[in-house]
C-alpha cells in the first residue's frame, strides 16, 4: 500500500502527499501557481499521443498573489535612488521563486553611465556561483565579440532580464520575467545608457513586449520604452552568445550587429 489508494478522500490524500514531500525535504514552493496533480489524474487520458504539459493557467484565487508580487516589485524598484539601493531592493524581494534555488543574486557589471548597456537572459551556473553576469563560456565569447570592435568589458554595462538562475538553466517563464521587469526598467534608468543591446530572444521579447523570432528581429533597432515618460532608448536586437556557441554559422550576422554597435558609438562622438 503506498498511501495514495483511490479510496481515500482527496483531502486525506493531499495530507499524505504533503507529509511525503516534507519527509523528502521538499519545503519550498518553486512554481508560482500550484499544479493540482490529483485533478490531472482524474481526467480521462486521451487515446492519442498526449500533448506536452502546459503551465497551469492562472486561476482567480492566484491573481492576488501575482498582483501583490508585481506591486511589491514596482514599489521597491521605484524607490531605489541608486544602483546600490536597487541591488538591495532586489535582494530583499521575495516575489520571484527563482531566488529560492539560486546561490547568488547576479545584479550587473561594468560601468554605470556607459554609452551602451547589454542585456542578456539569466545567469547560468558560473554566474550563479560568482554573482557576476556573463563569466562562463558565453561570457567569454561576449568578451571576444566586444574586443572585436575595440571595447573592453568596462567600457559597457551588462545585466540580465533575470537576476537569479532558473534551475537547470530552463527558460524563464512569463511570470518570472514580468515580476523582475520593474527592477530592470529602473536599472536602465539608473545606468542611463545612450543605447542598449538585447542579447537573444528572451531579452528582446521581454523588453519590447513582443513574441517574435530573434532571427527576424536581429540587426534591427527598436525603441525601448521604460516606465517613465522620457525619451525611448534605441535598442538593437542580436543573437545571444550561447546561441552563437551552438550555431557558429550565425556569427557572420552577429558580426554585422557588432559593426552596427561600433558605428552607433562612433556617431555619438
Ligand atoms: N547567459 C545570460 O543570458 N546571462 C548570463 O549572465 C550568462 C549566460
Amino acid at each position: 500500500m503506498n498511501g495514495f489508494s483511490g479510496s481515500e478522500p482527496a483531502a486525506a490524500q493531499q495530507d499524505v502527499m504533503l507529509e511525503w514531500a516534507r519527509d523528502a525535504g521538499i519545503d519550498e514552493v518553486l512554481e508560482e501557481f500550484p499544479i493540482d496533480r490529483f485533478a490531472r489524474s482524474r481526467t480521462p487520458r486521451p487515446r492519442a499521443q498526449p500533448a506536452r504539459p502546459q503551465p497551469a493557467a492562472p486561476r482567480a484565487e492566484q491573481a492576488p498573489h501575482t498582483a501583490s508580487a508585481l506591486a511589491d516589485a514596482r514599489a521597491r524598484a521605484g524607490s531605489a535612488g541608486s544602483l546600490a539601493e536597487l541591488r538591495e531592493a532586489l535582494a530583499g524581494f521575495d516575489g520571484c521563486g527563482l531566488k529560492l534555488t539560486a546561490t547568488n543574486l547576479v545584479f550587473g557589471s561594468g560601468t554605470p553611465g556607459a554609452a551602451v548597456m547589454l542585456i542578456g537572459e539569466a545567469p547560468g551556473a558560473d554566474e550563479d556561483r560568482t554573482g557576476e553576469p556573463f563569466v562562463g563560456a558565453s561570457g567569454r565569447l561576449l568578451t571576444r565579440m566586444l574586443a572585436s570592435i575595440g571595447l573592453q568589458r568596462d567600457d559597457v554595462y551588462i545585466t540580465n532580464i533575470l537576476p537569479w538562475r532558473p534551475p537547470g538553466n530552463r527558460q524563464p517563464n512569463t511570470f518570472e520575467r514580468e515580476v523582475c521587469l520593474p527592477f530592470l526598467h529602473r536599472h536602465v534608468e539608473l545606468v542611463g545608457p545612450r543605447f542598449m543591446v538585447m542579447l537573444g530572444g528572451t531579452a528582446a521579447n521581454t523588453l519590447l513586449k513582443r513574441d517574435g523570432s530573434i532571427s527576424r528581429m536581429r540587426g534591427r533597432w527598436y525603441d525601448f520604452r521604460g516606465r517613465g515618460s522620457g525619451d525611448p532608448v534605441p535598442a538593437l536586437a542580436t543573437f545571444h552568445p550561447s546561441y552563437l556557441l551552438r550555431s557558429p554559422e550565425r556569427k557572420a550576422e552577429a558580426w554585422k550587429d557588432m559593426l552596427a554597435i561600433r558605428a552607433r558609438l562612433d556617431a555619438l562622438g
